[in-house]
């Protein structure tokens, strides 16, 4: 049912300067494998086929990544390094990739607002963050629980998670009522908020389920929190309108963002890696 999965991947990857420089942020690997493809798996695995990459300027890597290379693969032929390529393979045999730039970093609204062009605007699609990575070693991913539940609700969903309430002025805090285990039926949403202020402590992370319907309130929707159109912004209108859930999702995130969720990923990833 829902077959997109928007990537934003415009940002500036500032805080991994001079890594960043020349390279976009998510083509940092965790162990072998970039944020990226991470995130395209995560959403392959969830029923997608087709992947919509907001890039920007100096993002070809991106492109070039998800797309054959004759040389290499005519140079590892044969050997046991061809096996490396396996799963990138299957992605790009089995999926679609479709890219637009954002022109300017005018903030997270105005990327998916660009994705319009991709996924079209008169079905559900879904997004996913490539530097929030997430896990759920026991069970199905975290796209593939939150489709799940769209196909229940038919609305809008954010995957939310309990941070330390210092913590909250790093994202987007919800607050609701629990309507069922986990699932909260969001009344508030306030962008980046300082910890006094903020509604409560679940934030939300990178990955939704957006209804098409969030095109045209972004449209109306002003610039926010620093100046940037704020997709929170245009999903608390769709709450009060609608209906928004936030889901706290079972698995684990790693904010890759940063640089210390960064090497706790590649711990985590080094320690757990079971052909390692
Ligand atoms: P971040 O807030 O992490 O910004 O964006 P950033 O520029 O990528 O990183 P820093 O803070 O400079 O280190 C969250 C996500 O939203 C995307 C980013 O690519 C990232 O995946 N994004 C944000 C866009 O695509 N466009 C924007 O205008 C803003």
């Amino acid at each position: 049912m829902i077959s997109k999965c928007l990537f934003p991947a415009a940002g500036y990857g500032t805080r991994f300067l001079p890594a960043t420089k020349a390279m976009p942020k998510e083509m940092l690997p965790i162990l072998t494998k970039p944020l990226i493809q991470y995130g395209v798996e995560e959403a392959y695995e969830a029923g997608c086929n087709v992947m919509a990459i907001i890039t920007g300027r100096g993002k070809r890597a991106i492109t070039d990544h998800f797309d054959i290379s004759y040389e290499l693969e005519h140079q590892i032929k044969g050997s046991a390094k061809e096996s490396l390529l396996t799963d990138i393979r299957k992605l790009i045999n089995s999926c679609t990739f479709t890219y637009t730039r954002q022109n300017e970093m005018k903030g997270l609204g105005d990327a998916i607002y660009k994705g319009k062009a991709l996924v079209g605007d008169n079905e559900p699609f879904a997004v996913i963050l490539a530097d929030d990575l997430c896990i759920n070693p026991n069970g199905i991913g975290v796209l593939r629980q939150m489709i799940e539940l769209y196909n229940k609700y038919r609305c809008s969903i954010v995957a939310i998670m309990e941070v330390d309430k210092k913590e909250v002025h790093k994202y987007g805090v919800i607050a609701g009522r629990e309507i069922e285990d986990g699932v909260f039926l969001v009344d508030d949403m306030v962008e980046k908020p300082e910890s006094d202020k903020a509604p409560s402590n679940l934030a939300i992370i990178g990955r939704y389920i957006l209804t098409p319907d969030i095109f045209k309130l972004i449209e109306s929707t002003p610039a926010g929190k620093n100046g940037e159109l704020q997709i929170t912004d245009a999903l608390l209108t769709q709450a009060k309108e609608g209906m928004v859930l936030g889901y706290k999702f079972e698995g684990k995130r790693f904010d890759c963002g940063s640089v210390d969720g960064f090497v706790e990923a590649t711990n985590y990833f080094y320690q757990n890696e079971t052909n390692r």
